[in-house]
């Protein structure tokens, strides 16, 4: 399988005050196309500092960053802007939507941000929330939504610009067992339909047992690798 984004030795640090805390001391491994990766590990493991660097959300101190044949240390804040809005769909803990729209223009942003004409965003927004099961919710506003149907207008939100990969931090991680679940079941059905690649950060083994392969964080390093954990 070919590799979609590699990370090369990343260190990462925090400033506080006058102390400088490690985050990720020396992280590396790859993502292949297509695949469904976990990163698990528990609170404060540097599991969000790392899917940010993924997605070029920050820089990492040291080391590199690939994504789809760029190397994001080289890209300015423009051209990393638009590798951002071209090829990677985030998805996070709180959802984000935006209060006063409703489900349907939730999804829609991203392409009237674009620039696509409003016709066809529309047209894009309800195959994407049909996608997600959401045919029925469409003129609701996030208030009006369960926690797991904001999280499906979120993914639909995420997906809705077709981006190459989707990096979820923690999207279960606000949601009951049960809901969880049904999440990332939907996050791999996508990825079985869309060939789309996936990574899902969280600190829940249930969740990252539902992943082809699961990279284990500890203390901002690699504890280890797991290949196609159970049931896989
Ligand atoms: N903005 C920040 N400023 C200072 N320290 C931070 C910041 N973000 C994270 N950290 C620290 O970096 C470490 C890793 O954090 P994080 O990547 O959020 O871990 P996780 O997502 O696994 O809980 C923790 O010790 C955390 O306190
Ligand atoms: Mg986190």
């Amino acid at each position: 399988m070919a590799t979609f984004l590699e990370v090369r030795d990343v260190k990462k640090s925090y400033r506080m005050g006058k102390f400088l805390v490690p985050a990720l001391r020396g992280v590396s491994f790859d993502v292949e196309t297509g695949e469904f990766l976990s990163i698990f590990g528990p609170s404060g493991s540097g599991k969000s500092t790392l899917l940010h660097l993924m997605g070029g959300l920050d820089r990492p101190d040291e080391g590199e960053i690939i994504v789809d044949g760029s190397n994001i240390l080289k890209l300015n804040d423009d051209k990393l802007a638009e590798l951002r809005l071209i090829k990677i769909g985030f998805v996070f803990q709180f959802f984000n939507l935006l209060p006063r729209l409703t489900a349907l223009r939730n999804v829609e942003l991203p392409l009237t941000i674009a620039g696509v004409p409003e016709k066809e965003s529309l047209k894009r927004a309800e195959k994407m929330l049909r996608l997600v099961g959401l045919e029925d919710r469409m003129n609701h506003r996030p208030s009006e939504l369960s926690g797991g149907e904001q999280q499906r207008v979120a993914i639909a939100r995420a997906l809705i610009s077709n981006p190459k990969i989707v990096l979820g931090d923690e999207p279960t991680g606000n949601l009951d067992t049960k809901t969880g679940w049904e999440i990332v079941q939907l996050m791999k059905k996508l990825n079985e339909e869309k060939k789309q690649t996936f990574v899902v950060v969280t600190h829940d083994p249930h969740i990252a047992e539902a992943a082809n392969r699961i990279v284990h964080l500890k203390d901002g390093l690699i504890a280890g690798i797991e290949e196609a954990p159970k049931g896989r």
